[in-house]
């Protein structure tokens, strides 16, 4: 990521641009059933969320299509004084499968600066994975980070009371979706969706319902570059209501690690290798950024 991005200390490898807000999340009846994770236990359990702009560019333009896919990342605050985090963007599914295509796939576009010859490393890299045109694909630039939807992407499972285990991968909705033509985003002003989220919420909150999508026998959760067919049933976890900026985000930022493995009981890791990949990754850009 440095080496495509640039190193910026302080900043976060990847997702280095982002805007920290507050609110809460009441999970919906159905949800206890599936899970018997603290969260879901009906209480308002208190949410720190932050969404950002993606690379490890800290002043890229909120409208650059290099900002897709936008990111979201909550942590709970659960009841015992616990926390569980959910690490989730705007790809509807991941270019690739494993960690070391990823690897391979952020090296191919280091190699491949705006002047390199064609077909670029980048260009042979997609043309030998069709899962990354088709990933980057599904994204375009919202209208504000309160209307986009969010997925998981990795799978996750939900064990009940009951000791039954269901796979799930979260899609985070909001009250409506509002995309711009590319043209549009191009011409927003840099800092466009960092600056409206705090202005909307003195208005009035943003509401987002948590969904699972239910995984069927014989869907794959190892493979996060393969969505789930479409009919497959997908439940709602609870609201996510968002109704507080925090005055000092960059400050406030720089403390904040969110880890996609950081679960508590009731929902643990699939088979999905990105998981302990991203738990590693993400720790160590901390760890960097907080010398
Ligand atoms: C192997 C795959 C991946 C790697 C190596 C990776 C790596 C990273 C790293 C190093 C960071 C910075 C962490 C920090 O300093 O706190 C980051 C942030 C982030 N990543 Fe990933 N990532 C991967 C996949 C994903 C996926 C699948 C998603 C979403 C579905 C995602 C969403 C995010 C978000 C939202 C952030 C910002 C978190 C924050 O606001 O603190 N990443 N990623």
């Amino acid at each position: 990521m440095n080496k495509v991005f640039g190193a910026h200390p302080g900043f976060r490898a990847n997702h280095a641009k982002g805007v920290v807000v507050e609110g809460s999340f009441k999970a919906s009846s159905e949800a206890a059933g599936l899970s018997r994770a603290l969260l879901f236990n009906g209480s308002p359990i208190p949410v720190t969320v932050r969404f950002s702009d993606s690379t490890g560019i800290p002043n890229i333009p909120d409208g650059s299509a290099d900002a897709n896919p936008h990111g979201m990342a909550i942590k709970f605050h659960l009841p015992d004084g616990s926390e569980t985090d959910m690490v989730i963007n705007s790809l509807k599914f991941f270019p690739v499968a494993t960690g070391e295509d990823f690897r391979d796939l952020l090296l191919a576009l280091a190699a491949s600066p705006p002047d390199a010859s064609k077909p670029t490393k980048f260009e042979q890299f997609a043309a030998g994975h069709p899962s990354v045109p088709a990933a980057f694909a599904t994204v375009g630039t919202p209208d504000s980070f309160a209307n986009e939807e969010y997925y998981g992407v990795n799978a996750f499972v939900f064990v009940n009371k009951s000791g039954e285990r269901q796979a799930v991968r979260y899609q985070m909705m909001p009250e409506r979706v509002a995309h711009l033509a590319a043209a549009d985003a191009a011409k927003q002003p840099p800092n466009f969706l960092m600056d409206e989220l705090p202005e909307r919420l003195k208005r009035g909150p943003a509401m987002f319902h948590l969904m699972a999508q239910i995984a069927a026998a014989g869907d794959s959760t190892k493979d996060p570059t393969i969505p789930w067919p479409n009919d497959r049933k997908v439940m709602d976890l609870g609201v996510l209501t968002i109704d507080k900026a925090v005055p000092n985000s960059a400050e406030v930022e720089k403390k904040l690690l969110f880890m996609p493995g950081q679960l508590t009981d009731g929902i643990e890791e699939s088979d999905d290798p990105l998981i302990d990949v991203r738990n590693g990754a993400y720790a160590l850009s901390f760890s960097r950024r907080n010398p």
